[in-house]
This record gives structure tokens, C-alpha cells and sequence, in this order.
């Protein structure tokens, strides 16, 4: 049992669309998130860091929370939780994945990498193209006092070349393919080379805000 939820500030924004929405990881979201984690394994650990012995562990997962909960408050990273809004046969608030803006550079970079990773029995449905339609908006708008936003310039992205969902979804949501990085990051234990991609604040300005979406602060 967690006692006390963590403090984001300032308070974030809950991205809402049809399907799905968007809010930071909360402590009690552990037991979905172990559970659907533990169900995804296999699916997982071969896209993703070495998941060590404790990865599902309550004491990883509440230092992990922490780690985001400082990254929020320092403008260094933005994590968020995927859920089910209730409709599309999901029942209302089923964790289904989660998705990161991280390493955030200000100055004159204005840039951060995306990752992203999606429950297996909810992957291929369209869910991650619908979070990042909610969240691309978020990361590219000038904030203002009616509307959080981050003020990114670029954001990269980088997957292993046999990720073809992955490729794909990039693709969809207006990446480009900027070049092959060898060795790029130790996934699963190895040095992989990446596909590095990017997406620009102007190359994103045409692709607009998904109708039916909302961007409200959340009272967590
Ligand atoms: C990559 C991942 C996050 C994508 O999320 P998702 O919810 O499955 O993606 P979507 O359903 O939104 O589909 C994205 C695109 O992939 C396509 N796709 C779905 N299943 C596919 C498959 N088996 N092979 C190739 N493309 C596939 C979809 O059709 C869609 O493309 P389209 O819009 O052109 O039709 C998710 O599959 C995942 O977590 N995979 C394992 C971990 C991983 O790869 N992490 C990312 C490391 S870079």
C-alpha cells in the first residue's frame, strides 16, 4: 500500500481523446501496471532495456515514479499512463500502455526522444497512433493560460530496423527517417543500431490537433 501520491508541478494536463487518455503515472497505478507488464513480457523485452531481476517489483516501480515525478517538476521528462476512456469494448480506465517524452533539452535544442510501449493485448489497434496524436500536440504548443503545452521544436525518435510496428507508427504520425545510428542504445542486454527519426515542430503544424480531443489540468 502506497500512503502519499507523488506532486506534479506544475500540474499536469490529462490529454483526452475518444478511444483513450493520457495522464501521469500515479503510484497506485502499480498493480495494473505489473500485471499488464508481467502479461507483456515477451513482447516486450526484446524492443526494451534489460528488464533486471526486480523490474516488476513495488520498490522499482515506486523509484521509477520518482525518477518521473522529478523529471516533471524539472522539465527534464514527461511520462504518461495510456488508459481506456470505456469506449471501443475497453472498460473505462484499463491501463493499456505508456508513453515518454524524455531527455528534454531547452536552449537551443528544444528537443526530447519519445519512447512509447503498449500492453500486448492491446497493441495493434491503433491505440499508440491515438496517443501520440493526443500527446504531439502537447509537445509542440507554446503554452499558454488556458493551454499546457511544451514548446518543443523537434522530437526523435529511434527504433531497432526489424521494429516494423514500430516504423510504422512513426511513420504514420509524420516522422522522418533521418539515418542508421550503430550501436545506438543496449536493448535487451545488446548494442543495437537504430533508426534514428525525427518530427518538426513545422512539419507537425500540418497535421493539427484530432477532433474530439480535450486538454484539461488534472486535479490528482
Ligand atoms: C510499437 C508499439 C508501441 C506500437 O503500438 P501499437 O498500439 O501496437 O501501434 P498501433 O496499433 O497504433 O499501430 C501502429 C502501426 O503499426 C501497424 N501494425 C500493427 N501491427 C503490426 C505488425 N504486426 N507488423 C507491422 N505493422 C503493424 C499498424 O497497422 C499501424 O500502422 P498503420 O497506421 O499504417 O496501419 C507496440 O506495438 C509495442 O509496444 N511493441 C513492443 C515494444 C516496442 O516495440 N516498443 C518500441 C520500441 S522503439
Amino acid at each position: 500500500m502506497f500512503l502519499f501520491e507523488p506532486v506534479y508541478r506544475p500540474q499536469p494536463p490529462v490529454l483526452a481523446g475518444d478511444s483513450i487518455y493520457l495522464r501521469p503515472p500515479l503510484l497506485a497505478d502499480y498493480r495494473a501496471w505489473s500485471t499488464l507488464r508481467e502479461m507483456s513480457r515477451a513482447f516486450l523485452e526484446p524492443w526494451e532495456p534489460l528488464w533486471g531481476d526486480n523490474a516488476l517489483s513495488r520498490g522499482s516501480f515506486r523509484g521509477r515514479i520518482s525518477r518521473v515525478v522529478r523529471e516533471w517538476n524539472g522539465d527534464l521528462g514527461y511520462s504518461f499512463h495510456i488508459f481506456a476512456t470505456g469506449r471501443d469494448n475497453l472498460p473505462r480506465d484499463t491501463l493499456l500502455g505508456g508513453v515518454n517524452l524524455n531527455n528534454v533539452r531547452r536552449l537551443s535544442a528544444q528537443s526530447c526522444n519519445l519512447g512509447y510501449w503498449m500492453g500486448e493485448p492491446y497493441a495493434g489497434l491503433g491505440l499508440m497512433r491515438a496517443a501520440l496524436e493526443l500527446l504531439l500536440p502537447f509537445a509542440f504548443a507554446t503554452p499558454d493560460d488556458d493551454r499546457p503545452g511544451l514548446g518543443l521544436h523537434r522530437i526523435d525518435a529511434a527504433c531497432i530496423p526489424g521494429n516494423d510496428r514500430s516504423r510504422r507508427l512513426l511513420r504514420r504520425c509524420g516522422f522522418h527517417e533521418i539515418g542508421l545510428a550503430p550501436s545506438y542504445l543496449k536493448i535487451n542486454g545488446t548494442w543495437r543500431d537504430h533508426i534514428c527519426h525525427q518530427l518538426l515542430a513545422e512539419d507537425f503544424a500540418r497535421f493539427g490537433t484530432p477532433e474530439n480531443s480535450s486538454v484539461t489540468r488534472w486535479h490528482g
